[in-house]
């Protein structure tokens, strides 16, 4: 048995739940579920887990703080209460399973683990995903927002040959894989994570997309100089991504595009000033709650086109 995940459990109510669990997974949460309470309380509980090594002592520092943040916006709260428990790595893969559904995404994926026998809707491209100890299911809004922009970018391709992709921050390899399952000639996953590229390796094998996903341990910048994507997507949060955003945007081919979520609403003001500063314009703007995903592209006169790492 592995060391186990830690998780966090609070009661919120219908107007504070969506706020609570957008903040547990700003705060690192992997997974999360929501649930009637089980000792007959009002409200709705919200558990998320977190991996063992999270400093879990401050997040609970910081949930208070947002509770109280809450309340003083006249909003109801709960009983306020906050429950930490270790669970064991075996009983939390067991809950993944019960709460991991398949997830139908956009127009044309459905998301689903390898447990689930199916069978999917016909119309549906499966990806599958196991998500192990990492970030990336499409049950958070900044993933499914990503997904379907990606989705939206490959309708919209008319190239002899699929489009090249880079995800940034892969996670669980959900954009990279659905990427390579919507056609893209190439797709390639980049993770500062040992442990998150391992499980990639092995989604992408579930899906049956290795001759066409390559992963790559390591930051964006360790990609080869030169190298060119005609779709860039970064799902990170704002603190990692705006010391990344001028490596990505040479990155981008010069009529590709860049997609970038991980952005709470409140943040778009800047996010949309350090955009121009890197020299890219907005496309697009969609939005889920509190969370922004933005579809960018180079202004003109930026990149010149060179070949892919490896190719
Ligand atoms: C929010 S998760 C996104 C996962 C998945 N792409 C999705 O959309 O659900 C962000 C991931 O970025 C990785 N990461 C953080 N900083 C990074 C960097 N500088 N370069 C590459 N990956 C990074 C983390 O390890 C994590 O797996």
């Amino acid at each position: 048995m592995g060391e186990g995940y830690v998780e966090v459990g609070v009661v919120g109510t219908t107007e504070t739940a969506e706020a609570l669990a957008d903040f547990l997974f700003s705060e690192g949460a992997l997974g999360l579920v929501t649930e009637d309470p089980r000792d007959g309380r009002a409200g709705i509980l919200i558990r998320a887990s977190f991996p063992p090594a999270s400093p879990i002592k401050q997040v609970v520092v910081r949930l208070a703080d947002y509770q109280r943040e809450l309340e003083a916006l006249g909003l109801a709260w709960g009983d306020g209460h906050i429950e930490v428990r270790t669970i064991p790595s075996e009983d939390w893969g067991r809950s993944w399973k019960q709460h991991f559904r398949p997830l139908p995404v956009g127009r044309r994926l459905v998301i689903a683990p390898p447990w689930e026998a199916g069978p999917f809707p016909e119309d549906r491209l499966v990806v599958r995903i196991d998500p192990g100890m990492s970030f990336g299911t499409g049950h958070h809004a900044t993933t499914r927002m990503c997904l379907e922009a990606l989705e939206a970018f490959l309708d919209q391709w008319r190239g002899d040959a699929g489009p090249r992709v880079l995800d940034v921050g892969t996670g669980t390899g959900i954009l990279a894989i659905a990427a390579g399952v919507l056609g893209a000639e190439r797709a390639v996953a980049v993770d500062t994570d040992p442990e998150a590229c391992a499980g990639v390796m092995k989604n992408v094998a579930l899906s049956n997309t290795r001759d066409r996903v390559q992963v790559l341990h390591g930051a964006v910048e360790a990609l080869r100089p030169g190298s060119r994507f005609d779709l860039v997507v970064a799902n990170l949060d704002t603190k990692t991504l705006y010391p990344v955003l001028n490596t990505l945007k040479v990155l981008v081919a010069p009529q590709g595009r860049l997609v970038i979520s991980g952005i709470l609403i409140e943040e778009e003001g800047t996010v949309n000033a350090s955009a121009k500063a890197a020299g890219l314009r907005v496309l697009t703007r969609q939005s889920d709650g509190d969370w922004l995903c933005l579809t960018l592209t180079p202004e003109a006169g930026g990149n010149r086109s060179a070949p892919l790492p490896g190719s």
